[in-house]
């Protein structure tokens, strides 16, 4: 995918995270992962506006087939969580954002030598931040009886994520 086509694509992504947030935060009965979900549907909506200002530097616009595409699947997760119970959520929650840190590590090295190469760091700090979720995620789930099955099915789990990325890890500017 091309620099214009995943900032589209992140940025639409991003509501659709945000939207799925604010259900499973509702369906959540913990005050405090409530709180802590609360945080992390807020940290998308920064992860959105970030997308939406390299957008505008570069000349691109939002794509409408992906903003609507997205905004539906990102309710739909969100009303989902009502009723699938407590471990499906936090699992796919899961399994996205460790999909979601090799996508902000992809764009850093696509804005390399263009006129977002000096978002580097800001990039850097979006893949992080995506890490603390999917790390975060993957705490409320491990040791689940559930866990390993889910983890053979989808191949995401305890010592099983799709990236490689670790806290404080500098990829070469
Ligand atoms: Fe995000
Ligand atoms: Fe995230």
């Amino acid at each position: 995918m091309d620099l214009p086509g995943l900032l589209r694509l992140a940025y639409s992504a991003e509501r659709a995270a945000a939207y799925a947030y604010q259900g499973h935060a509702a369906s959540v009965r913990d005050a405090a992962e409530r709180a802590r979900i609360a945080v992390i549907e807020a940290e998308e909506w920064q992860h959105r506006e970030h997308a939406a200002r390299m957008m505008r530097r570069l000349g691109v616009r939002p794509s409408r087939y992906l903003e609507l595409k997205y905004a539906v699947i990102g309710r739909i997760i969100g009303w989902s969580c009502h009723v699938i119970g407590y471990f499906m959520p936090m699992y796919f929650a899961g399994r996205l954002e460790s999909g979601n840190v090799n996508e902000y590590l992809r764009l850093i090295e696509l804005v390399r030598g263009t006129a977002l190469a000096d978002e580097y760091a800001c990039i850097l700090e979006m893949a992080r931040v995506e890490k603390e979720h999917e790390m975060w995620f993957l705490e409320r789930v491990s040791g689940h009886p559930w866990l390993p099955r889910f983890t053979g099915l989808f191949g995401w789990g305890e010592g099983r994520s799709f990236n490689s990325f670790s806290p404080g890890e500098r990829a070469a500017g």
